[in-house]
């Protein structure tokens, strides 16, 4: 008995009974679905895909008890039954007092910008979610940064990048006065870093710094259970806490929450603005019903909301994500050992590859992620996304944003897909990253007005 593993294999507390069967193409196929598509990755048809790691947001797998759920959902235009369940499962486990459904996330962040940013207002932040900023501004309010350095920068090892830096947040008080800041934006395992999580030492100082000046913190809560699998893993004292445990502290931490559902929750579709201040409710609920639906349904069937109540228990299950981000650590080890460059620490939903490394040749003005998504797509079938200078968007003077980070975003849906797909995955980018010096850029050669990534259309560069 001389066998020693150093660290034992995790694998899905679940096995299959029903699978999803795929088409696949040929590299003429998917070079005309490219084309078609406008070399935009958001704009491919999803027959035409093979391994889809677009998004994590409504891609998941349901189990038994969700579907089981489903079919007990209340209809009732009115007091459903099923807003009751999800609402208890939300008082339950995260802990806020009130709750108002929406559609998905944007859908509370629309109404929670409206009701709580004025003209001028700024909102800081520990970096921008482009659904977030865009409502914060159409609001009149003004997006402020203020996630530690270390999260721009790909290469850094920093186990908590998604930290806010109070110094910087100090001088944004400073400069625009308490008054002007009606809350701080947090999102927990932040999504455009790369999955990455603030500690629970940085939130509490957070909320010290707060409660001090009397400002709000508002929680994007969209990947929780993911920040608190970090927690629990890095965090000196929370090893021996559950995910449950961990998510519950963080939400006590803030004063209330948009969510989209899509994600952690393990659902298809649903989102929810959640506060412990009655003032916000009462405004958020009357509010609600111009945008989305009556405040016991907004916008959602009282099916969706079954599958929510059981789907925010099962997001908090230990064994549940130490497989899923288990998964995502086996991607980005897989890339590593074919010198891909990609977002370190791997994240929680996804790998980011690293396109100005991958693509040095390329300009920004190149879109280099942007390529690189359409590279991919045409070698496998495997469709990613841009997460770089077209998603940045413009400011509102026009000009791009240019932001530090242009990346690749490969995002791994919940129970979706086998350990086999991510090695087909690995060795599609590493063929890529093979030929990476012929690799030429494009331009845009057409842009919408808002969240232009979604449906900006390109030409590869001759
Ligand atoms: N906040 C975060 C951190 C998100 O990642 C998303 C969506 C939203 C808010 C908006 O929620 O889509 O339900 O309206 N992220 C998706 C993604 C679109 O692919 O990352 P939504």
């Amino acid at each position: 008995m001389t066998l020693k593993i150093e660290k034992r294999a995790w694998a899905e507390p679940y096995k299959m009974k029903m699978v999803e069967l795929l088409k696949m193409t040929t590299k003429a196929q998917r070079n005309k679905a490219l084309k078609e598509a406008g070399y935009n990755t958001f704009l491919l048809r999803s027959e035409d895909v093979y391994i889809d790691l677009l998004t994590d947001s409504g891609t998941n797998a349901m189990s038994d008890r969700q579907w089981a759920a489903f079919m007990t959902g209340d209809e009732s235009y009115a007091g459903s039954k099923s807003y009751y369940n999800m609402e208890r499962a939300i008082q339950t486990y995260y802990g806020y007092k009130y709750v108002i459904p929406t559609h998905q996330g944007r859908g509370a962040e629309n109404i929670l910008s409206q009701i709580l940013i004025k003209k001028g207002d700024v909102i800081p932040g520990n970096m921008y979610f482009t659904t977030t900023r865009l409502h914060q501004e159409l609001a009149g309010g003004k997006f402020e940064d203020i996630i530690i350095d270390e999260a721009h920068d790909a290469l850094n090892e920093f186990p908590f990048k998604g930290n806010v830096d109070l110094n910087k947040l100090e001088k944004i008080v400073n400069k625009y006065g308490a008054d002007k800041i009606p809350y701080v934006s947090i999102a927990t395992n932040v999504n455009m870093a790369g999955g990455q999580p603030i500690s629970m030492e940085n939130l509490k100082e957070l909320r010290k710094y707060t409660l001090q000046h009397g400002i709000r913190i508002i929680h994007d809560m969209t990947r929780v259970a993911e920040n608190a699998y970090f927690i629990q893993q890095r965090e000196k004292g929370y090893l021996l806490k559950t995910i449950k445990e961990i998510v519950h502290e963080i939400c006590s931490l803030t004063d209330g929450a948009t969510m989209s559902a899509k994600k952690d929750a393990l659902v298809n579709i649903g989102g929810f603005l959640a506060t412990n201040e009655w003032d916000v409710y009462e405004e958020a609920r009357n509010l609600v019903v111009v945008y989305e639906g009556l405040h016991t349904y907004g916008g959602l069937a009282g099916r969706d909301m079954e599958a929510i109540a059981v789907g925010i228990k099962e997001s908090l299950d230990d064994y549940h994500q130490k497989a899923r981000i288990g998964q995502v650590e086996y991607l980005g080890k897989r890339m590593q050992e074919y010198g891909i460059p990609i977002v370190k620490p791997i994240g929680g939903h996804g790998i980011f590859v690293d396109a100005k490394a991958f693509l040095p040749h390329l300009s920004q003005d190149d879109f280099p992620a942007q390529t690189l998504a359409a590279e991919i797509y045409a070698d496998s079938g495997v469709r990613t996304m841009e997460r770089g200078i077209v998603s940045a968007g413009r400011n509102s003077k026009g000009e791009n944003y240019y932001p530090k980070l242009e990346l690749v975003r490969f995002t791994i849906p919940r129970r979706v897909y086998t350990q086999a797909h991510m090695d087909v995955v690995a060795e599609s980018t590493a063929m890529v990253y093979d030929r990476r010096k012929k690799i030429k850029g494009m331009k845009m050669i057409y842009e919408p007005k808002y969240l232009r990534f979604f449906q900006a259309r390109f030409e590869k560069i001759k």
